[in-house]
């Protein structure tokens, strides 16, 4: 087992390796006074590893209580969160008990952002169960939920208490869930990382996943540590995000994240290469990757389009825009500039050019 300690404004342990949902319990109590917790998790989920938890929970003393929702981003809404936050009151949980979050990164939001809430917060375990929750957003503290004006609008930056991530659940992940938890981990290689480029381009890549979900951890670790508000360094972690937003957007949450992400970084990197800031290297190594793990790498929406659904997403961010460019392999810098730079991104990073 792999043990990363996130410093932030809690500091607190990611615990990466095999068998540790079986463990949930005796690594939780000594972490938080009460001895009460409630499982949050969707209901795909549950059913694979709910009872694992529960009963290791209660092997550790504790009374479970089982919050369900229905899986999907459409359920990270403010209903799903009230119906959650009262679920808490009316099972009598107090500011000495714990929300254990069991599940994707819409599990890990809604567990997240309800125990941050919930008298002004109380403990919460990450147990991630999708390769994306577990590189990202398990890690870090960022909570939110999804208002209809757009995602992610309301939230907390709140640290867990707990992140543990059980490689052994990612056997039941569909394909296209582990593919776009890949793209999140080729974006970690490009911004900051060669040789883990290196390994994903190996014949052995798959075996060695626990090694890679510590590698990326680490990474985001020391990202959080310098800028865990999101007001500067972190925002490298954006790298295929602007695009991939706004691909998101335009095929209305359609597709997965990963697959925008992916199909942004590959248009932000052919741009980068036809303006010359960075070598024809960083395309071929990208589009290896993401050809390998079975990524789009463009789109067929036009620069038109997608300059819109940017533009709804700038209003929220103001007039400049900040783009995560890649300058070498493995290396990518950030680069404040006016909003309209993006449309000559995005004709330039288009494939069919
Ligand atoms: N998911 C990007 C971040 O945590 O900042």
């Amino acid at each position: 087992m792999d043990t990363i300690t996130v410093t932030a404004s809690r500091t607190y342990d990611v615990l990466v390796g095999r068998g540790l949902l079986v463990k949930a319990g005796e690594l939780t109590a000594p972490l938080v006074k009460g001895r009460h917790c409630v499982i949050i998790s969707d209901d795909n989920v549950f059913p694979l590893y709910g009872e694992t938890v529960q009963k290791s929970m209660e092997d550790a003393g504790f009374i479970s209580d089982t919050f369900l929702f229905q899986a999907g981003e459409a359920s990270k809404n403010t209903n799903t969160l009230l119906n959650f936050l009262s679920f808490m009151a009316e099972h009598e949980m107090t500011r000495q008990d714990v929300v254990i979050a069991l599940g994707g990164g819409v599990t890990g939001d809604m567990g997240g952002l309800g125990a941050a809430l919930f008298l002004r917060g109380i403990a919460c375990i990450q147990i991630p169960t999708s390769l994306l929750a577990m590189v990202d957003s398990s890690v870090g503290g960022k909570t939110a939920i999804d208002l209809p004006a757009g995602k992610n609008m309301v939230g907390t930056f709140t640290q867990p208490h707990l992140v543990l991530c059980d490689i052994d659940t990612l056997k039941t992940l569909p394909d296209a869930v582990y593919a776009e938890g890949m793209a999140e981990i080729i974006k970690y290689g490009m911004l900051g990382s060669r040789a883990l480029l290196d390994i994903l381009d190996s014949e052995a890549a798959d075996e060695q996943i626990k090694h890679i979900v510590t590698e990326c951890v680490s990474m985001k670790r020391d990202i959080v540590a310098q800028d865990e508000q999101d007001l500067g360094e972190r925002q490298i972690l954006n790298f295929g995000h602007t695009i991939g937003h706004a691909i998101e957007r335009c095929s209305n949450y359609g597709i997965f994240h990963g697959e925008g992400v992916a199909m942004g970084m590959g248009i932000m990197t052919r741009a980068c290469v036809k303006l010359n800031l960075c070598p024809p290297e960083c395309e071929e190594i990208l589009t290896r990757l993401l050809r390998k793990y079975h990524l789009p790498d463009d789109t067929e929406l036009s620069t038109e389009q997608l300059m819109q659904a940017a533009r709804a997403d700038k209003k929220r961010r103001g007039e400049a825009i900040t783009l995560v460019m890649p300058v070498e392999v493995g290396k990518c810098v950030l680069h404040r500039t006016e909003f309209s730079a993006l449309e000559e991104i995005l004709q330039l990073g288009s494939a069919a050019l």
